[in-house]
């Protein structure tokens, strides 16, 4: 039998023939509360410790040349946690946004959200925007904050939005394809595809984070606790990601000659 070429159409974007850092990260930073459980201190110094390691993986993952990292840093259902612990992350929020300027803006950093934002307090919401808006143009590297994010929501909302095209007619059902939903979803859009999706302290879920964009991710999990977590457990999870083979539905032969056809 012939072989045909490689459907290289399934590799567009993920490939990266020079070596294997993931060009997207994505971090599910869990256990906050049960590393300030253990240690007998309020929930809310969980993540404030929490805090401390997302200044440590931002600094770390910009010096090691990934391109994008995403943190999900608060969940639409987060919302429904107890008041005063919604009202420490918002503060925490609005503390790392202002704390954190300077470094981003001097590490050529661009800084960008999904998520519902509109949901978050303006004490939040200004000193955001006025971040995004400073770093619009850098090109280091991307970091995206998950806020008020669900990955449930934000297809529905491109549902919404893709069915709203049909119905004025500047679509065809026909024409809907993943490549349509995707640019209907923000995150798929501005971001380059997530490449590894890790998850901090024994949960092995997805909860609701980049239901789209995690389906040809690696998942790597690990019990560390996110206070924990630090440059060397970022290092573990990208060698563990070195060593696996991606294959998008294709044998490992015909990723092997569009990795050899990349070069
Ligand atoms: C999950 O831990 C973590 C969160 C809901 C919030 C994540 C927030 C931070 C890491 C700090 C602020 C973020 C930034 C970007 C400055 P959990 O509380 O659910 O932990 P548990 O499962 O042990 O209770």
């Amino acid at each position: 039998m012939s072989s045909s070429p490689p459907p290289a159409a399934n590799l567009a974007g993920h490939l990266d023939p020079a070596g294997n850092l993931p060009r997207h990260v994505g971090i599910i930073m869990d256990g906050n509360g049960r590393w300030a459980n253990a240690q007998g201190l309020p929930r809310e110094v969980g993540h404030e410790r929490g805090a401390d390691s997302v200044r440590t993986v931002v600094r770390a993952a910009r010096e090691l040349g990934i391109e994008a990292l995403t943190l999900f840093a608060f969940s639409s259902q987060n919302w429904d946690r107890p008041p005063q612990e919604v009202f420490h992350l918002m503060a925490l929020l609005r503390r790392y946004l202002i704390e954190e300027r300077g470094e981003i803006l001097d590490n050529d950093i661009r800084l960008v959200t999904v998520g519902e934002t509109h949901r978050l307090p303006a004490y939040v919401r200004e000193p955001m925007v006025e971040l995004i808006e400073a770093s619009a143009t850098h090109s280091r590297m991307t970091l995206c904050l998950a806020l008020s994010y669900g990955g449930r929501e934000m297809i529905t909302d491109a549902v919404r939005r893709i069915a709203q095209e049909v119905v004025d007619g500047a679509l065809e059902v026909d024409a809907i394809t993943p490549d349509v939903v995707s640019q209907h979803i923000e995150s798929s859009r501005i971001l380059p595809p997530l490449d590894l999706l890790i998850r901090t302290s024994g949960e092995r879920r997805i909860s609701n984070f980049f239901l789209w964009e995690a389906a040809y991710a690696e998942l790597f999990f690990t019990e560390t606790l996110w206070p924990d977590f630090n440059r060397e457990n970022l290092l573990e999870a990208l060698a563990d990601y070195s060593r696996r083979e991606r294959r998008f539905g294709l044998t490992s032969a015909q990723v092997e000659a569009s990795l050899q056809e990349e070069v």
